[in-house]
């Protein structure tokens, strides 16, 4: 049994399970690189929870080889897979994608149904659930501030908060036209019928780390969420300046290693509630698990797995 594996294990069930003959490997996550991914010790808790008698392993794919990978693990017999950084939007070109994914731009999550390879997006309602889990309140009728909305992660939590019913959302990226592109997108009209939530006369902003107005947007919001990489690094400064922040703002970080980033420090400083990337972890996970069992409750043990801040 390995850590980690790659597209080559993927030749035949003798290398893949080598070691491991009783227990296949039928779930995966992918991503470039993977060795550093929670994602098994939640999704194995789970599956032994169930006495479900299979292994959720790491697989190392390159940019370029996701479909390769797909096909391979469907030929193998795989029920499904995560997709994590950098292959979200790669994958989506290589399955059928539902409609909730296509709306939030990016897939996390496969499952192999019959011969179909269906794509879902469970970041958006994993980061619903965890605003609800962490702080007690809906997104529903919120001011949102998404600080690094034009990554692949920004853009999909920036689009849930409007699907869930925002009333405001500032976007704030270094790249304007990554997020200039995106605002037109979530103000176009048509969505109004595909999302019951969606307010008509929502307002959705688009703004540079430089825009004077940065700090009054930030004050207006009851919530700020960190979507940037901004953090991840040793010696990162806090993606926001503590004049940004005020008292009664939730702030909620996506990172989660470190478990309080600088502007996490800066939130807790401020007297802010604030909560960090794990419980997102966890609740996108469950919804993953539910693609490939429906009905299960996978959770409680996915939480407990993972310590008892998730
Ligand atoms: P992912 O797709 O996983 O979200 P990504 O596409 O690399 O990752 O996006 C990372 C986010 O962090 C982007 O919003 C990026 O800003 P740009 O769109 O301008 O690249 C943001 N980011 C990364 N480093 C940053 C920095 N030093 N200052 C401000 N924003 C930064």
């Amino acid at each position: 049994m390995k850590e980690v594996y790659t597209l080559a294990d993927l030749e035949s069930r003798d290398l893949l399970d080598a070691g491991a003959e009783n227990k296949p490997a039928r779930l995966a996550v992918i991503g470039h690189p993977i060795a550093h991914s929670a994602s098994p010790r939640m999704h194995q808790a789970a599956l032994d929870d169930r006495g479900e008698n299979m292994r959720y392993i790491r697989i190392d794919v390159e940019p370029g080889k996701v479909g390769e990978a797909f096909a391979r693990m469907m030929k193998l017999g795989f029920i499904g897979c995560n997709v994590t950084v950098p292959h979200k939007l790669e994958a989506m070109e290589h399955c059928e994608v539902d409609h909730h994914a296509t709306m939030l731009g990016a897939v996390n999550t496969i499952h192999f149904d019959g011969n179909r390879t269906i794509g879902y997006n469970t970041d958006g309602p994993g980061f619903e659930s965890a605003i609800e889990q962490d702080f007690k309140l809906s997104l529903s009728s919120m001011k949102v501030a998404v600080v690094g909305a034009g990554g692949g992660a920004g853009q999909a939590i920036a689009t849930q908060c409007v699907v869930s019913g925002a009333r405001k959302l500032v976007m704030v990226n270094r790249t304007i036209e990554k997020i200039d592109r995106l605002r037109d997108h979530l103000e176009d009209k048509q969505l109004e019928s595909l999302f019951s939530k969606i307010w008509k006369d929502r307002e959705i902003i688009a703004l540079s780390f430089d825009d004077p107005a940065l700090r009054e947007h930030c004050l207006s919001c009851d919530l700020i969420v960190n979507t940037s990489s901004v953090g991840l690094k040793p010696g990162d400064p806090s993606i926001l300046p503590a004049d940004c922040l005020k008292p009664e703002h939730l702030v909620y970080d996506t990172i989660y290693q470190p478990p309080v980033t600088p502007l996490l420090a800066a939130a807790i400083e401020t007297g802010c509630r604030a909560s960090n990337g794990l419980s997102m972890l966890v609740h996108q996970g469950a919804l993953a698990f539910q693609h490939w069992f429906p009905g299960s409750v996978p959770l409680p043990v996915m939480r407990a797995a993972l310590g008892k801040t998730a």
